[in-house]
Parts: C-alpha cells; sequence; structure tokens
C-alpha cells in the first residue's frame, strides 16, 4: 500500500516501538491517530512527528471496555466524515517475565487481555469503518513463534495472535482488507526491565532498536507482506522449532540456569 496521505490508527504510540513506527509513517506522508493511556506522553510523541497539526491523539485504556467502545465510536466519526482510517496497526502490549507459579491471575489477565483479546476486539470494530483497501497489522513477537521458559503467558497471547492473524485474513481473502503479522525479536524499549536486557546480554540473545522495527513495519505495510519474523538467528528458530522442536528445547535448556537466576532475582527485588 502506498502510505502517502493514509490515515493510521497506531495502539502503544507512546511507547518505544510505538513511537518509531509514528516517526516513520508520518516522514512517510501518514496521518496518524495516536492512541495510549497517557494523553500528556502522546501529545509529546505528536509535537516530534513531521507537520504535527496532521495527527491527533486519542487517550484510551484498551482494557476498558468503555475506552474500546469511544475509540470505535471515533473511529465510525471519521469514517462518516469521509477521514476514513486505512491502517490499524495493533501495537500496544505489555509482559511479565516470570514463572507462571508467580502470577496473579490478575496480571494474567491483563496480559492476555491487553497482547491478545483487545487486537482481536479492535480487529472486529475496524471490518465497520476501515476503508477499502484497508490493512490490520498486529505487532507479534519471536515468542509467538518459541515458547520461553518465564513467558508462557506472553508466548500464548503472541502466538494466539499469529494464527489469529493468519486467520482472519484467509477470512478476508477478497474482501480488500489485509491482516498482516511483524514479529519482532527483543527490541530495546522500556518494555524489558534493566534486569531482562542484562539477561539478553548475558545469554547472547541479540536486540534491536525500534527505529529496525519500525523500518521493516513498514515494508510490511508497503508490500503487504503477510507475516514477517525480524533478525536472525530467531527467524530460523522460529522454523526449526516448526519442524524439530527438540533441538530448540535443548537450546533453551542450556540456558535454563541463567534464566531461572534473573525470574528469582526479578521475584525478590519484588518482594
Ligand atoms: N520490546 C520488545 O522486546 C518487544 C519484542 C517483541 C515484540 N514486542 C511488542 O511490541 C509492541 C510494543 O512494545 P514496546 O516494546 O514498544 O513496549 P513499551 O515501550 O512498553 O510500550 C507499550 C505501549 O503500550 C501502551 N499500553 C500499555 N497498556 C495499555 C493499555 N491498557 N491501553 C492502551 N495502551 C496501553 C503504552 O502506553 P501507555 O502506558 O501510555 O498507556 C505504550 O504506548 C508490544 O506489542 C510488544 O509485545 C516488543
Amino acid at each position: 500500500m502506498d502510505l502517502q496521505h493514509k490515515r493510521v490508527l497506531l495502539t502503544g504510540a507512546s511507547g518505544g516501538i510505538g513511537q518509531a513506527i509514528a516517526t516513520e509513517l508520518a516522514a512517510a506522508g501518514a496521518n496518524l491517530l495516536l492512541v495510549g493511556r497517557n494523553h500528556e506522553k502522546l501529545e509529546a510523541v505528536r509535537a516530534t512527528l513531521a507537520t504535527p497539526e496532521n495527527h491527533m491523539v486519542f487517550s484510551a485504556d484498551l482494557t476498558c471496555e468503555t475506552d474500546l467502545e469511544r475509540l470505535n465510536h471515533k473511529s465510525n466519526q471519521l469514517y462518516e466524515s469521509g477521514e476514513r482510517i486505512d491502517i490499524v496497526i495493533n501495537n500496544a502490549g505489555v509482559n511479565e517475565f516470570n514463572f507462571l507459579a508467580n502470577r496473579t491471575v490478575a496480571s494474567i489477565q491483563q496480559e492476555l487481555n491487553l497482547n491478545l483479546f483487545v487486537p482481536v476486539l479492535v480487529s472486529r470494530m475496524a471490518l465497520n469503518w476501515l476503508n477499502r483497501p484497508g490493512i490490520i497489522l498486529n505487532i507479534g513477537s519471536a515468542f509467538g513463534g518459541i515458547g520461553y521458559p518465564g513467558y508462557s503467558i506472553y508466548c500464548g497471547a503472541k502466538a494466539g495472535m499469529y494464527r489469529f492473524s493468519e486467520a482472519l485474513d484467509r477470512e478476508l481473502d477478497d474482501s480488500g482488507i489485509r491482516v498482516l503479522y511483524v514479529a519482532p525479536r527483543a527490541t530495546d524499549t522500556d518494555l524489558n526491565s534493566p534486569l531482562v536486557k542484562q539477561m539478553n546480554q548475558e545469554l547472547g540473545n541479540r536486540s534491536d532498536s525500534p527505529q529496525v522495527v519500525a523500518k521493516r513495519v513498514l515494508k510490511s505495510l508497503k508490500e503487504e507482506t503477510t507475516s514477517c519474523w525480524i533478525g536472525w538467528p530467531e527467524k530460523l528458530f522460529v522454523r526449526v522449532n516448526q519442524i524439530f522442536p527438540a533441538v530448540v528445547a535443548r537450546s533453551i535448556r542450556r540456558q535454563q540456569a541463567r534464566i531461572h537466576h534473573f525470574i528469582n532475582m526479578i521475584h525478590s527485588e519484588k518482594e
């Protein structure tokens, strides 16, 4: 899709990857509806973008039903006024690196909700007001393709989002709407605590800058790539994990002691 003058609803716009995507999209001539919980943070992002007056901010807690309905209403209003949204990017996300046994029910619900249920609901809403041709792009994770200790909830949610995107894209074949999936590997944002970043460094897990992810998102939008896994060797591990999961399990088993060490440190910090 040509991005010039396209209107894009971007969730998680105040976060590390969201800001980078917003910057790239604005530079490509798109007009943004920036969504996040914090109005000031969204305004601060808007102020940094090319031609700030072309972009709007919308503060909403996407896990709150009323806020989601307000966003639906706003998008419908844009539809009626002819300023239709052409692209939705479901980017807002959270995670907690912890053993399942340590997790509260509320934190599990919150993580599944924002990472999987909310994108499903936003996609469903979008079917009513998204312009044709239109794109829904879901930001997943390498952990949607590889189960990793300490991230069981996150892996489950992102894997669900991958299959959801694939199924909906096929369901909407020939409807004028594409559903795309982009899966970053570890990325240098506040989503990862300093201890998680330290663990990734010690284990040799490579990480990308948010700008690398944003550029890949723009490429996927322009070329309408169905799914994209960012970075070697993660891209390869995702494939190997599908065919020979025992090989990946062996490699993760070698990291197990360090993973447990860091989870225990994070857990004891909280107590
Ligand atoms: N960083 C990584 O290592 C990594 C790797 C793979 C995939 N990803 C995925 O990339 C996406 C962006 O992550 P990031 O690294 O940029 O994280 P981040 O910097 O922590 O940003 C998260 C964004 O989500 C928003 N958000 C959180 N809870 C929300 C809620 N209840 N309602 C509305 N917005 C909410 C935050 O805004 P407010 O707090 O202001 O509401 C913020 O804009 C996520 O889907 C994540 O799973 C990240």
